[in-house]
């Protein structure tokens, strides 16, 4: 077969397992054969760089930075929808309709109201050419790249039927297991956690890096047509014609008829929406013919013909007892309102976040108010109001603190930030305790047996001061604490020892450096290779490497410039901890490369970026940025950029994919297994 042919041949049947999976949920092939098809596609795409197509499957990957987005007027403004909490006045809408009708028979369509951030694509020929956000209604941002990297947005239509030209509005969603896990990655790296599944897709969205949207496991729900030239005269059958172009339509969508069909839709959903593998906030009822839609027509900000029906957010009313002020590993205080306990969706709640200073203003709460405690979608409960008809006469405002309630240390806060932050880095007890639990975290250092209790011993017994001085600690100090047993000693002491050999890359996560997660550190840890190269890195230097910005190498900078950190880290090394990575074998070294210059673009499958920066330079070869005539090829990954593609055929630089690469440095091409494994870790 002609290999243009083939390339749109694999392009069909590669979207068509895409749909199946991410729309339909029923794969039809596996992992493996998926894959096939897909390095086969690529290594065809690399051939014939000519059929490039922003739209090929193998360009959801994302990767390069986007500057930013651009601001596109919508084609029909997008409105918001009248909205109520109360069933009766649902009731009201559809008397209301029907009166302005004069039917009393009103098809109205019953639908998910999903809780994400909403968007609008464009199609035109079947191929998708826009997305963008709903902004102010009017214009938004173009984020057509992000978009694109969610496998169940079509990016070619399946069947036929469409218009030449459509828009199609839907809500962009994270699915609760996608949010679960990001916020436990989140956690881990110390970063803020996301408050619920809307806040993370409409964060997500705005990302200026494509190739981290496409790792977070967004999908989007589609609930609306525009255009001319529709399928059908009305909402529900142009809905069943976009599910048949591979659009995710919800099949909870059903067609209703009066007031009764609509009440027992609203309280089937209202319960059993806690199932569903995405958050929701309530229901959309919309009048089904476009011609009465026509008909009902508009109010200033919404339409007529739909209403929203908003679930209840499960709230309680409880007593504040006291609000305590806590201190986090990086100094950030946070207050908790302590409460009476409260029954609140199946649990009881006992502590609820008040988040910061400016919320506690605008909650205007005082000294033993009766609160109002949601669960919505967050994780974390919160205090959404107060009932000041139940406040005690003379009860005083809750004033946030102005010094560390753990040290003492009058507290700061940075222009523009929200956080009030206790700046005694070094001697805060509870700022030095996180930096302790973080060290010899799982992630971190792994050391078993020392608990928050623990910790908290040794620091009130002044034996660890900082994290160093876990590893002064021997076996009769240990058995000398507290319900201490001689097998919990040893314990420790086996855990402290083998965290010497705990790599490189882990012990500069463990050093609890501001805003180096494990990512970043393992970035830091493979391009620097050692500690004397990292503490004496200039920050010009640390933006060179990949995913590091200015902000994360200003931290680095600022925490080797400490002198009590440089200390600690001559402590950890002079107690055996590894403080380089391993030395490249002797045998993947060479001069093969010698006198090339490299310029390396896309994502890949079997090493990093910055492991092919290593490769490179480790077989006598230099790597460079940018594409000129002295380049003497690109190594192409999965999806390089069309601006550089464009300029290596001016320039006729030649491009050389991953296996190709691979094959050239020596080494055989990957072994099937070993591409798996980079597979999975990578999602
Ligand atoms: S219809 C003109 N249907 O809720 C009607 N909206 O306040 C356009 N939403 O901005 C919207 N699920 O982000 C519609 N099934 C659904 C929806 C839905 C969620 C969101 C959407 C919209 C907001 C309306």
């Amino acid at each position: 077969m002609n290999p243009l042919d083939r390339i749109e041949q694999l392009r069909r049947e590669i979207n068509q397992h895409n749909h199946n999976y991410y729309v339909l949920n029923s794969p039809t092939v596996s992992d493996r054969e998926f894959d096939a098809l897909m390095s086969e596609l690529q290594a065809l795409e690399n051939e014939h760089p000519e059929a490039f197509d922003p739209l090929s499957p193998t360009q959801r990957v994302g990767s390069d930075l986007t500057k930013g987005f651009t601001q596109v007027r919508h084609v029909y403004p997008m409105l918001s929808l009248g909205n109520t909490y109360s069933v009766d006045e649902v009731d009201e809408f559809i008397g209301r309709v029907q009166s302005a009708l004069g039917q009393k028979d009103v098809t109205i369509v019953g639908e998910m109201k999903y809780d994400g951030t909403s968007i609008s694509l464009i199609y035109e020929k079947g191929r998708l050419v826009r997305a963008v956000t709903r902004g102010d209604g009017e214009k938004g941002d173009d984020v057509t790249e992000n978009v694109k990297t969610i496998r169940s947005i079509p990016l070619q239509l399946q069947g036929d039927g469409y218009p030449e030209m459509f828009e199609i509005r839907g809500e962009i969603v994270m699915p609760w297991e996608a949010f679960d896990r990001l916020n436990r990655e989140r956690e881990i790296n110390g970063e803020p956690l996301f408050a619920n599944p809307r806040n993370a897709a409409s964060g997500t969205i705005k990302m200026l890096n494509p190739g981290e949207v496409a790792h977070r496991g967004l999908d989007a729900y589609f609930y609306y047509l525009l255009g001319e030239n529709l399928p059908a005269d009305n909402h529900f059958d142009n809905m069943q014609a976009a599910r048949g172009w591979g659009f995710k339509v919800s099949d909870i969508m059903t067609r209703l008829h009066g007031i009764e069909e609509v009440d027992s839709f609203i309280s089937f959903w209202d319960s059993e929406r806690k199932r569903l593998p995405v958050a929701t906030d309530g229901l959309v009822f919309k009048v089904n013919s476009l011609r009465q839609q026509l008909n009902l027509g508009y109010t200033a900000k919404s339409p007529r013909w739909a209403i929203a029906y908003k679930f209840q957010a499960e709230r309680a009313l409880t007593r504040l007892k006291f609000v305590s002020f806590e201190v986090g590993r990086t100094g950030v205080i946070t207050p908790v309102a302590n409460l009476e306990p409260v029954l609140l969706s199946g649990t009881i709640v006992k502590r609820a976040s008040l988040h910061n200073a400016d919320i506690i203003k605008t909650l205007d709460i005082h000294t033993d108010d009766m609160v109002y405690v949601e669960k919505g979608g967050e994780i974390i409960p919160k205090i959404t109001g107060v009932d000041k008809s139940a406040r005690e006469p003379g009860s005083d405002e809750i004033r946030f603190i102005s010094h560390c309630p753990a040290c003492g240390t009058e507290l700061v806060r940075e222009p523009g930030e929200a956080a009030w932050v206790c700046p005694n880095k070094y001697h805060c007890p509870p700022q030095i305790a996180g930096r302790i639990e973080h060290f010899v975290a799982r992630r971190a250092m792994n050391i078993d047996g020392i608990g928050e209790e623990t910790v908290s011993q040794l620091m009130q017994m002044g034996l660890v001061k900082d994290i160093a001085d876990l590893y002064e600690l021997n076996y009769s100090v240990l058995t000398s604490l507290d319900r201490f047993a001689e097998k919990s000693a040893q314990r420790i002491l086996a855990g402290l020892e083998s965290s010497k050999t705990v790599p490189f890359e882990r012990v500069v996560f463990a050093l609890s450096i501001p805003f180096v997660g494990e990512i970043v550190a393992r970035r830091l840890a493979r391009s620097l290779r050692n500690i004397d190269a990292l503490m004496s890195a200039t920050a010009e230097q640390l933006v060179t490497i990949e995913d590091i910005g200015d902000k994360i190498a200003e931290s680095v900078v600022g925490f080797f410039s400490e002198d009590v950190n440089r200390e600690m880290v001559e402590r950890l090394r002079s107690y055996g901890l590894t403080m380089s990575m391993p030395d490249e074998p002797e045998e993947s070294r060479s001069d093969r490369l010698a006198g090339m210059t490299i310029v390396i673009s896309g994502t890949f499958s079997h090493h990093s970026r910055d492991e092919y920066k290593e490769i490179i330079e480790a077989n006598g070869g230099k790597n460079s940025g940018s594409i000129s005539k002295k380049t003497s090829f690109i190594l192409a990954g999965e999806n390089m950029g069309p601006a550089k593609l464009e300029k290596a055929q001016t320039l006729g630089v030649r491009i050389v994919d991953e296996p190709e690469f691979l094959r050239m440095i020596g080494g055989d091409e990957p072994s099937e297994s070993k591409s798996e494994g980079e597979e999975l870790s990578l999602f």
